[in-house]
C-alpha cells in the first residue's frame, strides 16, 4: 500500500511519485488550498492539496477529513517554498503534492489531543490512560517505546554474544519470595490450590545453573503486589541473568557490559568499571542506599563537637545513643524561610521530629550564625563546623534510623533545587556489602535484606551464629543518579547453609520442605557455584528516555491504584466462573 514512510522523506526524494499512509495530525484550510500534516511512527510530512496539482473532488474530500483519521495518499515529493522551509526537521524541507486521497480509517472526534501547539498542556493523566491508544500515538510516547525496543535488542545481543542462553521460566509458578505479596492464580482442576505469578525468576534461574546451562538470561516479566509509585508497576520487566563458576566481580562485569551498551544505544558514553561503595559508607555519607552521587552535600556526624550550650533535647538524644548529623549547603544561606520550611516538612515526612537550621554569614564567628537552629545546636558546636560564609547547615539528632532517612530526603530536596555542574551527567555506581538480614519494621524479627538465597559475605559466615544482624552479604546493587537500577548476589549452593538461613528466618522444617524442598533437593544433587543479577528494564528505559514515570515507557501501564484504565482491569467475574474455580468472594462490609 505504501512506497515510503511519512517521516522518512527527504530533499533527495524530490520528484518521486510516492504513496503514503498515516494519521491526519493537523489540517489547515487556507481558502482553496488544504495542508495536512500526515503522521506515522517515523514523523510527519506536509501534504499540499492545491488546485494546481490536486483534482477538485480530491481537494473537496481533503477539506472534510477529521483529525486522527487514517488516509492513503498519492502524490509527488516537492521542495517546500523557501519561506516555509524549516531545516530543524528533515521532512520539513519537503512536501507532497497530492493527486489522490483515500479515507481508509475515519476517526471520531478525538477525546484527547494528539497534536499539540507550543505551550499547550497535556490532558490529565487519568484521561490519557483512559484513552491510551490515542495517547500512544503522541510522538513522545512513540519515541519512548521505540527506544525501549532498541534497548531490548541491544541487551539481548550483548548477552547472547557473551554465551548467555535466552531461556524462559514459568509464569504459573510456586511463589518466589522477593519481599512483596504474590498475585495468585486459582487452579480449576485442583480445588483450593493456587499458582503464584513470579515475583522474579530467581529460583528457576538457580535451577538452570544446577541443571548445567551455565549462563542464562531472560527478559523476564515479574509480578508484585506492592504499593506503587512512579518507579514501580505491579508487572514489570527485568533483564535477568545467572551464571555458574563466577565470582561477584565476574557478575558485576557482565552487568557493566550490558549497561555500557544500553547507555551507548541511547547516545551516552559511560565507562566501566563503575565506582564501588560499601553499604555502610553510603548510609553514613548519604543516609540512603541509592544516593545521587552527582552531587556532594554529604552528611557529617557532629556529635563529638556538641557543647554544653546545646538545647537539652539535643543533649538527651545524644546521651540516649543518638547522633547529631548534618549537611552543609554552600550558598544555602540565601534561601528564604519558606524554602527552609519546605525542607523541614520533608525531614518530618521522613520521620524526623524536626530540622535544625542555621545560616553562616560573613565576619567574626561569634555572631556569624543565625537561624532557628542556633539555640538548639549551640554556638560551641557551630563554631567548629567546617562551614564557609553563605552556607546553610541542616541538622537532625536521633538514632540513625531517624537521621539517615530524614537527611537523605532533605539532601534529595536540596538536590532538586540545585543546578547540576558540568562535571558528570551519568553516575553509575555499585553499592556492595549489604547486610544479610534487616529487622522487620513491625516485629523486629530478622528478614532477608534482599532474598533468602543470597550467600553471606565470605568473611562474615561465622557471625551467623551469635550475631546474624552483623553479617554482611554478597548482595549488591547498581545505582544511577539516585535510582536503584538492579540487584544481584552470589547464591547459597550448600543446602545445609540454605536450611540454616531459612531456620534463622524462623521457618520450621516442615515449612522449609513444603516451600523450598524442590530447591534444597536440587542443591544436594551437585550445584556449581553461581550468582546473578536483575536489572529493572523499565527503570532503565524511563531514565534513558528522560521520562518522569514508568507509565511513560510501558505501553499499557497500571495506575498507582493498580488499575488498567483503558481495558478496565481488574474486573468482577460471574458466579459461574467463580464456581468453576472453587472460589467465593466475601466483600468487606
Ligand atoms: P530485585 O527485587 O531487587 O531483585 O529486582 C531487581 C530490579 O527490578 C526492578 N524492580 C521494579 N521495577 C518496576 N516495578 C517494580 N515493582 C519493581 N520491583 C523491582 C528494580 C530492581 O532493582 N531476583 C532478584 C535479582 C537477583 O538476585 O538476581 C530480584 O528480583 O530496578
Amino acid at each position: 500500500m505504501r512506497t515510503d514512510r511519512c517521516g522518512a522523506l527527504r530533499a533527495s526524494d524530490v520528484g518521486r511519485k510516492v504513496r503514503l499512509g498515516g494519521w491526519v495530525h493537523r489540517r489547515r484550510d487556507l481558502g482553496g488550498i488544504v495542508f495536512i500534516d500526515l503522521r506515522d511512527r517515523d514523523g510527519t510530512v506536509q501534504l499540499s492539496c492545491d488546485p494546481k496539482w490536486t483534482p477538485a473532488p480530491v481537494l473537496e474530500a481533503a477539506a472534510g477529513i477529521g483529525s486522527e483519521s487514517v488516509i492513503l495518499v498519492e502524490g509527488e515529493v516537492a521542495l517546500r517554498p523557501d519561506e516555509a522551509r524549516d531545516h530543524s526537521l528533515a521532512t520539513r524541507e519537503v512536501e507532497v503534492h497530492v493527486s489522490a486521497i483515500e479515507l481508509v480509517g475515519p476517526a471520531v472526534t478525538p477525546p484527547i489531543p494528539v497534536a499539540f501547539r507550543d505551550g499547550e498542556e497535556l490532558a490529565a493523566e487519568e484521561l490519557r490512560l483512559r484513552h491510551r491508544v490515542l495517547d500512544l500515538r503522541r510522538p513522545e510516547l512513540q519515541a519512548n517505546l521505540m527506544l525501549r525496543h532498541r534497548l531490548l535488542q541491544r541487551a539481548r545481543a550483548t548477552l547472547a554474544a557473551q554465551g548467555f542462553l535466552e531461556l524462559e521460566t514459568p509464569i504459573l509458578t510456586k511463589p518466589t519470595p522477593e519481599g512483596a505479596r504474590d498475585y495468585l492464580v486459582p487452579s480449576r482442576v485442583h480445588a483450593g490450590e493456587f499458582y503464584a505469578l513470579p515475583q522474579s525468576p530467581q529460583i528457576y534461574k538457580q535451577l538452570f545453573m544446577v541443571a548445567g546451562f551455565d549462563r542464562y538470561f531472560q527478559i523476564a516479566r515479574c509480578f508484585r503486589d506492592e504499593d506503587l509509585r512512579a518507579d514501580r508497576q505491579p508487572e514489570f520487566t527485568q533483564i535477568d541473568i545467572e551464571a555458574s563458576f563466577v565470582s561477584a566481580d565476574d557478575v558485576r562485569r557482565f552487568v557493566e557490559d550490558v549497561l555500557v551498551e544500553l547507555w551507548a544505544e541511547a547516545g551516552h558514553t559511560v565507562s566501566a568499571p563503575f565506582p564501588r561503595l560499601t553499604y555502610a559508607d553510603v548510609m553514613e555519607r548519604y543516609g540512603s542506599d541509592k544516593p545521587d552521587l552527582r552531587f556532594g552535600f554529604e552528611i557529617a556526624d557532629h556529635s563529638q563537637i556538641v557543647g554544653p550550650d546545646a538545647a537539652p533535647f539535643v543533649v538527651d538524644a545524644l546521651r540516649a545513643g543518638g547522633r547529631l548529623r548534618a549537611i552543609l549547603v554552600p550558598g544555602g544561606a540565601a534561601w528564604s524561610r519558606k524554602d527552609i520550611d519546605g525542607f523541614t516538612a520533608v525531614a518530618k515526612g521522613a520521620g524526623a521530629g524536626g530540622l535544625m537550621w542555621a545560616k553562616r554569614a560573613e565576619g567574626d564567628t561569634s555572631d556569624a550564625w543565625s537561624g532557628q537552629g542556633v539555640k538548639a545546636l549551640g554556638l560551641e558546636m557551630l563554631r567548629r563546623v567546617p562551614a564557609d560564609a553563605g552556607d546553610l547547615c541542616l541538622a537532625v539528632v536521633g538514632p540513625d534510623t531517624v537521621t539517615s532517612p530524614s537527611l537523605a530526603a532533605v539532601r534529595a530536596a536540596v538536590i532538586g533545587r540545585t543546578e547540576l555542574g558540568p562535571s558528570t551527567e551519568h553516575s553509575l555506581a555499585w553499592v556492595v556489602d549489604f547486610p544479610l538480614f534487616e529487622p522487620d519494621p513491625d516485629s523486629g524479627d530478622p528478614v532477608p535484606a534482599h532474598h533468602p538465597f543470597t550467600a553471606p559475605h565470605p568473611d562474615d559466615v561465622s557471625k551467623l551464629t551469635g550475631s546474624p544482624g552483623e553479617c554482611r552479604s554478597t548482595h549488591n546493587d547498581v545505582i544511577y543518579n539516585g535510582h536503584e537500577l538492579g540487584s544481584g548476589s552470589i547464591r547459597i549452593t550448600d543446602q545445609v547453609l540454605q536450611r540454616r538461613i531459612f531456620d534463622l528466618l524462623g521457618l520450621g522444617t516442615e515449612e522449609i520442605d513444603r516451600r523450598f524442598g524442590f530447591l534444597l533437593e536440587s542443591l544436594a544433587q551437585g550445584a556449581p557455584p553461581h550468582g546473578g543479577f536483575a536489572v529493572g528494564f523499565d527503570r532503565v528505559v524511563m531514565l534513558l528516555a528522560g521520562a518522569p514515570s514508568l507509565r511513560d515507557v510501558v505501553a499499557f501501564p497500571k495506575t498507582t491504584a493498580a488499575r488498567a484504565l483503558f481495558e478496565e482491569a481488574p474486573t468482577t467475574v460471574g458466579p459461574a466462573e467463580l464456581a468453576d474455580l472453587h472460589l467465593a468472594v466475601t466483600r468487606p462490609s
